[in-house]
């Protein structure tokens, strides 16, 4: 089998599109959606981030705002800025970067943020309603692997999902969403006991490890849908996933690149989670 690619850079722009026409129409009742992005320091590939989806707000028509802190901020002044634009009625989603400084609390800082305006997904609070399954937002990657498999029409029920990799950020909780839409999860890691025998078991393979080309098409079962999450860079010019692109997509049916993939899902869904903290309002 030659797998069908599953262009994440395409579904971004859909995305994008329909999130604009959102924004038009909160504009008709008065509201213009607002996200504040905090930057501690001058991590390069943070910056990089941050620059994009600046950019992609105002694309959209977003009202962003993007707070610099130089990197000796304290971890009070950081929370003394969240707690302003948690108060900041312009402001309906707040996202602090990561990673954050070695002397500020990354815990303490996120659990700070209102979880009405925690548009990346990531207080305890907001996790706790996503396994509840209550009124949560979907954390932006594991959000953008859902979305990219709904509008490939892929049904999920009944279907064993494994994911392999555990963050906080992406395996837990894209185990979660798959878990909502009726299949059958397993969450495999570092310690996970025969990895390829569990990867072969997958009609849906989720990999978010982290790990350069780690999972080969030996680990792939005939058809199965491939997620790779993975943004490694090998060489200056030279990015590849957790996924042997190559081998992987001799067997599934589905498989998305690196780059192109999951990567552009990423801003996307921050649009649409912001979007979506505004018209709750
Ligand atoms: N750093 C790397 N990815 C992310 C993300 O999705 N959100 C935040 N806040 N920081 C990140």
């Amino acid at each position: 089998m030659s797998a069908q690619i599953l262009d994440g850079k395409k579904i971004a722009a859909e995305v994008r599109n329909e999130v604009k026409q959102e924004v038009l129409k909160l504009k008709e009742r008065g509201i213009t959606p607002g996200l504040a992005v905090v930057l501690v320091g001058d991590d390069p590939a943070s910056e990089v981030y941050v620059r994009g989806k600046h950019r992609a707000c105002e694309e959209v028509g977003i009202y962003s705002l993007v707070h610099r802190l130089p990197a000796e901020t304290s971890q009070e002044e950081l929370l003394n800025l969240i707690d302003k634009l948690n108060n900041d009625p312009k402001i309906h989603g707040i996202l602090v970067q990561l990673p954050l400084p070695d002397r500020i609390d990354e815990k303490t800082v996120i659990d700070a943020i209102s979880i009405e305006k925690d548009v990346d997904g990531f207080t305890p609070a907001n996790v706790g309603n996503l396994i509840i399954g209550d009124k949560c937002f979907y954390p932006c990657t594991p959000y953008g692997c859902m979305v990219l498999l709904e509008k490939a029409g892929i049904d999920l029920t009944g279907k064993k999902a494994v994911v392999v990799g555990r963050s906080n950020i992406v395996g837990k909780p894209v185990a979660m969403m798959l878990l909502s839409h009726n299949a059958t999860v397993t969450i495999c890691h570092s310690r996970t006991k025969n990895l390829a025998e569990e990867c072969r078991q997958a009609d849906i393979l989720i990999a978010a490890v982290g790990k350069p080309e780690m999972i080969t098409g030996d680990m792939i079962k005939e058809g199965a849908v491939v997620i790779d999450v993975g943004i490694n860079r090998i060489a200056p010019k030279k990015l590849v996933g957790d996924v042997h692109f190559e081998s992987a997509a001799q067997k599934a049916s589905w498989i998305t690149p690196v780059p192109g993939g999951v990567g552009p899902m990423t801003i996307a869904m921050l649009l649409k989670n912001t979007v979506e903290a505004a018209s709750r309002k």
